[in-house]
């Protein structure tokens, strides 16, 4: 086969992205405004019905979806901002398994809180493949002071959250909420957290837009299993829309939440928490830009001195043309999976399984695992994928190994093993059919070289 290149993970943008960025453009408005409010409601109703097409001019839509999810500018600033409405700070801990990138435990820290790592199952999950945590190692960690879990649906295979809920559930009697009422901020934190009377679920679905599992607990408490797309499942959730995912507003993300009726029953309402969002996203200040713009409306107060990570409507203006084409592009990734599954299974190379009774993945991300290969054949793979044209990763080094946290992993030995002989497969919708053969065919001859 001729050579080809071809290139990690380039974002799809189509000229339907590039005319709704000019129209953003001509507009006269380019920070946070319609665009962003306009992509916030449609995600959340992507959210919570699964369909991209509900049109959020209608009151009835506009009633239902609009407040429910925060559009900002990365899912690191989503993660801390999630923890900070939940009311971690200092003195608290938060879980985070071993296996995932640096901004799932990162964003706890900028909050103050310490991280503890879990291991995750010795090849992940038995089923799915995917690096998941233990769940016997998840509920020993839980402690007096564990405010937080914090879940990654890795690669956009859902975790399982009947699990993870059952165990929050019975480590109840360990957890003593926040009782600290001197300011707004930590008085919206103390309540969420007595009406949670548990450790909170807080999942990063940098990966995982439009993944969904039958769950039967979910934040919201309701005993009923069903389908829930993610973003309806954890108390606290957060997407990335970097450029790298599979939708993209080139930087970007946005955080929601779906919590129990217990919460609600302490005063809290949704709209107190999306105005928390608001202010710890823009400065502190009681006014957006859009809402001084009004006549006369100059005047505004800071409530505290926050953060800075909102969505500009250029930003939204693709984003709203990407879910426009979301499920199109999910179903090409699920296409061309189908080819990399055979290639590898033919090969006896273990790769993550995306479609599963009652789990269907956001088809993020390929990660493969070769047989019996230790690190310096692993990175000889990738560098002889390189030279062939094809450009690969590594989804994870695991977080322990990282200077940050200690260079250390021999604590997370499954962690370790499973980083070893793995390397991510180019994965994206500007793969032609003929570039996935390349990948393919390049894969099988250069595993076989470093074999034989
Ligand atoms: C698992 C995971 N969480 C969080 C992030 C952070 O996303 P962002 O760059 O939007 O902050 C990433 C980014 O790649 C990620 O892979």
């Amino acid at each position: 086969m001729e050579k080809r290149t071809i290139s990690f993970s380039p974002p799809d943008i189509s000229e339907l992205e590039i005319a709704e960025v000019a129209e953003a453009l001509r507009s006269g408005w380019i920070t946070t405004g319609p665009r962003t409010k306009m992509l916030e409601c449609r995600l959340a109703a992507y959210m919570e019905t699964g369909k991209t097409d509900i049109d959020c001019t209608t009151a009835e839509a506009i009633k239902k979806y609009s407040q429910r999810v925060v559009c900002l500018n990365s899912a690191t600033a989503a993660e801390e901002l999630n923890l900070r409405i939940l009311g971690v700070g200092p003195g608290d801990e938060v879980i985070v398994p071993a296996y995932t990138y640096t901004a799932s435990a990162s964003a706890a820290i900028h909050c103050g809180a310490t991280v503890k790592f879990v291991d995750i199952q010795p090849n992940g999950d038995p089923i799915t493949h995917m690096p998941e945590m233990n769940y016997e190692a998840l509920e020993q960690a839980i402690g007096p002071k564990t405010k937080a879990i914090v879940t990654v649906d890795l690669g956009g295979i859902v975790c399982d959250y009947d699990r993870i809920y059952s165990i929050v559930e019975r480590k109840r009697g360990l957890f003593t909420p926040l009782n600290d009422h001197s300011n707004p901020l930590a008085d919206l934190g103390s309540r969420i957290q007595a009406g949670l009377g548990r450790v909170a679920v807080v999942a990063d679905c940098a990966h995982s837009l439009g993944a969904s599992r039958v769950v039967e607990h979910t934040g919201k408490g309701k005993m009923e299993k069903k389908r829930r797309y993610c973003g309806s499942i954890a108390d606290f959730t957060d997407f990335s829309f970097h450029a790298v995912k599979n939708f993209t507003t080139a930087e970007g993300g946005a955080s929601t939440w779906c919590l129990p009726e217990s919460v609600y029953e302490q005063g809290v309402t949704d709209a107190e928490i999306y105005k928390f969002y608001q202010l710890l996203s823009l400065h502190g200040q009681n006014k957006d830009a859009l809402a001084k713009s009004k006549v006369g409306a100059w005047e505004y107060d800071i409530i505290g001195p926050w953060y800075k990570c909102n969505m500009t409507d250029i930003m939204a203006a693709i984003g709203l043309r990407q879910l426009d084409r979301y499920l199109g592009l999910l179903a090409r990734r699920e296409q061309m999976m189908k080819r990399y599954d055979e290639t590898c299974d033919e090969l006896g190379i273990s790769h993550m399984i995306h479609h599963v009774p009652g789990m269907d993945s956001s088809n993020h991300l390929y990660l493969i695992r070769v047989p019996g290969i230790d690190v310096e054949e692993r990175n000889l793979i990738i560098e002889k994928m390189a030279e062939a044209g094809v450009s690969t990763n590594v989804h994870y080094k695991p977080l322990p190994m990282m200077t940050a946290y200690g260079g250390d992993c021999s604590e997370y030995p499954n962690a370790y093993d499973y980083y070893q002989n793995l390397i991510t497969l180019p994965f994206h919708t500007l793969l032609s059919d003929e570039d996935v053969e390349y990948v393919c065919e390049t894969l099988e001859d250069v595993v076989n070289e470093v074999r034989s």
